[in-house]
């Protein structure tokens, strides 16, 4: 860190390192994330450079396809994992600036005309998380897949359905299945109103106040493949972390719906329910007890929930009080993000394993039925008759031990309007989940072309 003083850097940076250290942080690893983003908002920028009409243009059309090849380069040298950032660089704008002047002499020296570090990183952060999102929401809709298939496989296999976790009506593994699956698609869309806000283009705002010099923002808008301008630049410094926020919060809402899940196949697992049982492999010993087999993976996706959460509520925190304008604060937004992704994609990653992996007996499903898990449909067998509802529940309700045992089966088969246990439609479920992983890759594959067209010479 010492040489810190002793190499010029691009900023000619004069500070201390304990502070240089503190105000860098984890930059030049969380960085690493941004780096192919950072290189395609520079190829963006510098086209758009080249396009402005000026009597000394600031780069010619030559030079910027120059610059474009040598980001190429660079983006093939993140791709194998050859790029660093160092502790003098402090973030990887400045190293592939860096790179750049190393590479170009003068013309590197140019690339950061009329823009600020504040806009790079708005801009890399943005498209980071546009592809992100499409990941996730790719990851999530394999995880309601998964459970679809489940709910296939065991069918109407009755099921006692709960309230309260008290038995209550007559349910079947496809309905908890399917049930938990659509709730789990349905979160794309929290995760796409968090796209559509990453989708704007806040380039061209410079440290947040705009440059004299007549960028053409709507041309980078287009180059980087985004919905629309941020139109004021104040505006769209200001709109750093809150993109961050948006997707947090769909992130906790959804790691909550993987923690109910989650929750039900701890308690249908347990040794007193029994009616799910967890590959051995997925469970785990105890260093004293020979006969657990616990679900900690499981129980670790509960507590991953209460993370999210809190990495949301840190976002709202360091925000709220912020005033307008950059401060560094907004440096922090970062890691919050980036962790919140990496929680909950590895998490949809192994609940789709562990359900697939999960077993169901049916014959424990089947004996788990109460007499009185058939209260509701007995009353209804007399309105049937002609009684009226609220005379038919106290009729039942009053001589309690008249109910007997029921074939769980015919009562799963009486159920059949739509969603209910012989109406779930699994053929519109299929139909509909790959109908929105097509979506996705088609915005994937724009996304992938728009950075590669940037950085073809
Ligand atoms: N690493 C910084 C961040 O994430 C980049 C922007 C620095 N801008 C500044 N004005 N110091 O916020």
């Amino acid at each position: 860190m010492k040489n810190a003083k002793t190499k010029k850097t691009i900023t000619d940076n004069t500070v201390d390192p304990d502070i240089l250290a503190y105000t860098v942080g984890d930059d030049p690893v969380l960085d690493l994330n941004l780096a192919v983003w950072d290189c395609m908002g520079t190829a963006a920028h510098v086209t758009m450079l080249s396009e402005m009409k000026l009597k000394t243009p600031v780069v010619t059309k030559a030079e910027a396809k120059k610059v474009r090849t040598a980001l190429g380069e660079i983006v093939k040298e993140i791709e194998k994992g050859e790029f660093t950032i160092l502790v003098d660089d402090q973030d990887v704008h400045m190293a592939v600036e860096r790179l750049l002047t190393e590479r170009l002499g003068d013309l590197g020296k140019k690339i950061h005309t009329g823009r600020s570090r504040n806009d790079q990183v708005a801009v890399d952060v943005r498209l980071h998380m546009k592809d992100a999102i499409l990941r996730t929401e790719e990851e999530t809709l394999s995880l309601a897949q998964s459970l679809v298939k489940f709910g296939a496989k065991y069918g109407r296999t009755p099921l006692v359905g709960r309230t309260h976790l008290q038995p209550a009506m007559p349910s079947s593994v496809e309905m908890w299945a399917t049930g938990h699956a659509e709730m789990i698609a349905d979160q794309i869309e929290n995760l796409e109103a968090a796209y559509r806000l990453a989708d704007l283009n806040p380039l061209g705002s410079a440290a947040g106040y705009g440059v004299p010099l007549p960028l053409d923002r709507s041309r980078t808008t287009k180059l980087l493949g985004f919905s629309r301008t941020i139109h004021n630049v104040f505006g769209a410094s200001m709109a750093r972390g809150e993109c961050e926020a948006a997707l947090l919060s769909a992130l906790a809402q959804l790691m909550a719906v993987l923690s109910r899940l989650a929750e039900d196949m701890i308690i249908f697992s347990m040794p007193e329910f029994a009616y799910f049982k967890l590959p051995r492999e997925y469970c785990t010993g105890s260093s004293i007890m020979p006969q657990k087999f616990n679900p900690d993976v499981l129980e670790l996706v509960r507590s991953k929930a209460a993370q999210v959460l809190g990495l949301q509520t840190a976002s709202l925190s360091l925000l709220h009080a912020m005033p307008g304008g950059y401060n560094r604060d907004l440096q922090d937004c970062k890691w919050l993000y980036m962790k919140g992704l990496d929680i909950t994609r590895t998490t949809l990653r192994i609940l789709a394993k562990v359900v697939a992996g999960t077993t169901v007996d049916k014959d424990i499903c089947r004996a788990a039925f109460t007499p009185g898990v058939f209260a509701t449909d007995v009353a209804l067998r007399k309105v049937a008759e002609g009684t009226p509802w609220r005379d038919a529940y106290h009729d039942v309700r009053d001589h309690l031990e008249r109910l007997g045992d029921e074939d769980p089966d015919t009562a799963v088969a009486a159920k059949t309007h739509e969603g209910t246990t012989s109406g779930i439609n699994i053929a519109l479920y299929k139909s509909r989940l790959a109908e929105a992983l097509k979506s996705l890759k088609t915005r994937l594959n724009t996304l992938e072309k728009c950075k590669r067209a940037l950085f073809k010479a």
